[in-house]
């Protein structure tokens, strides 16, 4: 496999980057030839952010799984597409070939076909990280259905919502999930979330853990059964085929669902053909994959840094791609290098949480590890503080290995704005430049160019997009209304991202966050609206109010301050009874890391709660808190100031 698209010095890095931003049909359609094709586009792209509508390729004809597997066949069929590492290190590995991939991910979709599913439904994936979770993502895509991978720590509840929204009729899911030392009764969930359920017609289980579990007569079925009697139908003189759904460039590929500013988490679309583009071009480029490298990116195939690059920016650059089940600290906090010594990892892609929870640990588990097949080093998810970047750069790296920093957001599938290992400059803290084909711009909050104040060499303000790139999103499922309000409406012919970013003399953005009510907890995404309505669903909370402060870890802890009107028990206890809940409600990954009970909330006279006071003693600065005039009750910032944790 060659990737002729790939950057391979600065010099070629602008000269790309200026032809994308002259010339986008010309420069993707290009990149677009060395993919495989059922039928070649009309146009290249057809776009206007008003609607918002967004098409590129439109009239191709492909299937996304052709070009992660069947292209790859003659030529590797007996390479290392995925190398699973089980959560327990003494538990037998498994190597997945390409040959062996196409032939599960084939049986996988003649066991969808058998159960019912067709082009376009809608199938949620709610599975530990096993080999089958990649057949079961890429079987859907083979058959043409759209799939939605939920994350492991989500509840029943917000499962059950989800479910609800795409209107799902079927449900892939283990028995159980190993992560560290505990097991998640996955199976128990879904069922859970099944109460009341009226559209999912079938659960297909695999069993995992082994745990007891319950199987409903006509809904639920074994994928073991499933798979081999898959296996008799399409065996024909020794080989396995199942012929792809043949999809227009533009169909839906998967939905992944995140939080935002307000309301429940929306399913944010893919198509198949941008989508495919776009996270093999990033891979290729940003990461300066090299046939034969192993890649291992640690994060979960529930969120979208999984979808984009364990499963189709690897597999459909022909790649090796490791897959862990478990989690860093598990036997023990030296398991990443144990899995990088094993394997001879090159790539290493993990969050700043991670880093800085490995951190914590000291340098012991490093002892006796070899990581000197280690190339290149990626983060992703949040800003990454400089303590976090040395650490890796001289423990894990040995100050040989780029280290990119990479932007995005599961609505723009891919990276969009990175340092290329090796290639562009890195600077820690810094996401550095915009990948070719993306271009930023910074604006106040109406909407003007942000300009560097006079003899200041940095921009400030808020990062938007002007032109679409192959990877963004198409709509939020359900929707269209929504995806525009929430992205295109806050500034005109501009995609808002949300974030805040500086830009230096150099052209670099550094992220700085969210500029919106939205938090990022060790790189997950949380809405502070839905961790309040969580809250407020407990009995005996009259209201809430959710900020984020700076964590060690986590980059971000939850702060919430909590009205009741009545407690069952001491404090301690009532706020045990309000994690559950929020457990119950959303996950335990939303659960607050501190409580503070007050009497009452900093509310504007119309209303509004100050979150800018709240966030500010929440990060313990209690004396520039701003104009507290406007305030209803000025007397509760005392309270709150006083009562602080
Ligand atoms: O605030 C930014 C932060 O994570 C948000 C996107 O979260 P999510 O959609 O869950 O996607 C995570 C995987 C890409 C962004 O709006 N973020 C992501 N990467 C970085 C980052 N903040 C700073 N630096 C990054 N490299």
């Amino acid at each position: 496999m060659s990737y002729p698209y790939q950057i391979k010095s600065i010099e070629q890095y602008h000269e790309d980057y200026k032809k994308s931003i002259e010339d986008p049909e010309g420069f993707w359609s290009k990149i677009a030839e060395n993919f495989q094709w059922r039928k070649k586009w009309d146009t290249v792209l057809n776009w206007n952010f008003t609607e918002p509508k967004v098409e590129w390729f439109a009239g191709a004809k492909l299937n996304i799984t052709e070009n992660c597997i069947d292209r790859h066949l003659p030529s590797m069929a007996n390479k290392p597409a995925i190398i699973w590492e089980p959560n327990n290190p003494e538990e037998r590995t498994r190597t997945v070939t390409y040959a062996r991939l196409h032939k599960r991910v084939c049986q996988f979709a003649q066991v969808l076909k058998n159960n019912g599913v067709k082009k376009g439904d809608r199938v949620c994936i709610y599975m530990g990280m096993v080999p089958e979770l990649a057949y079961a993502v890429l079987g859907c895509a083979r058959i043409g259905a759209i799939h939605s991978v939920i994350f492991g720590g989500f509840s029943a509840q917000s499962i059950a919502d989800r479910l609800d929204d795409a209107s799902v009729e079927y449900i892939i899911t283990c028995d159980g999930a190993f992560r560290g030392g505990k097991d998640i009764p996955l199976k128990s969930i879904i069922d859970d979330a099944l109460i009341g359920n009226k559209t999912v017609k079938r659960v297909i289980v695999y069993t995992r853990t082994r745990i007891p579990v319950s199987m409903i007569k006509g809904r639920d079925v074994w994928w073991e059964d499933e798979m081999l009697h898959a296996e008799d139908q399409l065996e024909h003189n020794g080989v396995i085929d199942f012929p792809a759904e043949i999809m227009d460039a533009e169909d839906p590929l998967f939905i992944s669902y995140t939080s935002g500013r307000t309301g429940k988490p929306k399913g944010v679309v893919h198509s198949s053909a941008g989508y495919m583009l776009w996270t093999n071009y990033t891979f290729v480029n940003v990461f300066q994959y090299k046939p034969g490298d192993v890649f291992f990116c640690t994060a979960d195939i529930g969120w979208i840094t999984g979808h984009s690059y364990i499963v189709y920016g690897p597999l459909s650059a022909g790649g090796t791609s490791l897959m862990f089940e478990g989690i860093p600290t598990w036997p023990d906090a030296g398991r990443f290098w144990d899995i990088i010594d094993k394997y001879k990892v090159n790539i290493l892609y993990t969050a700043p949480t991670a880093i800085r929870s490995l951190m914590s640990y000291g340098l012991d588990p490093l002892k006796g590890k070899d990581l000197s097949s280690l190339r290149v080093l990626g983060t992703v998810g949040e800003p990454i503080n400089e303590e976090a970047w040395h650490w890796y750069d001289e423990h894990i790296g040995k100050k040989k290995c780029p280290i990119v920093d990479t932007w995005w957001q599961t609505e723009t599938g891919g990276i969009l704005i990175s340092n290329l290992a090796g290639i562009t400059p890195a600077k820690p803290g810094w996401a550095t430049l915009p990948m070719p084909g993306v271009q930023p711009v910074l604006v106040d909050e109406q909407g003007a160019p942000s300009i560097s104040p006079e003899g200041e060499a940095l921009t400030k303000g808020n990062l938007c997009i002007s032109l679409p790139w192959p990877g963004m999103l198409r709509t939020t499922w359900g929707d269209h209304e929504r995806c525009r309000t929430n992205y295109f409406a806050t500034y005109e012919n501009l995609y808002f991202t949300g974030d805040g970013a500086l830009k230096n003399e150099e052209g670099f953005y550094r992220i700085t966050g969210r500029v919106d009510d939205v938090l990022n907890v060790s790189g997950h995404r949380i809405g502070t609206a839905e961790v309040e309505n969580a809250i407020n669903m407990h009995a005996g909370v009259v209201e809430s109010a959710v900020v984020g402060y700076p964590h060690d870890v986590k980059g971000q802890g939850i702060y919430a301050y909590v009205i009741m009107s009545q407690k069952h028990g001491d404090d301690e206890q009532s706020k045990k009874d309000i994690l559950q809940t929020v457990t119950r409600v959303i996950g335990a990954i939303a659960k607050p890391d501190k409580i503070q009970f007050v009497t009452g909330l900093p509310k504007t006279r119309s209303g509004k709660i100050m979150r800018r006071i709240l966030r500010k003693i929440a990060e313990g600065e209690m004396q520039n808190l701003g104009d507290t005039t406007t305030l209803l009750d000025p007397g509760v910032v005392e309270e709150i100031k006083k009562g602080k944790l």
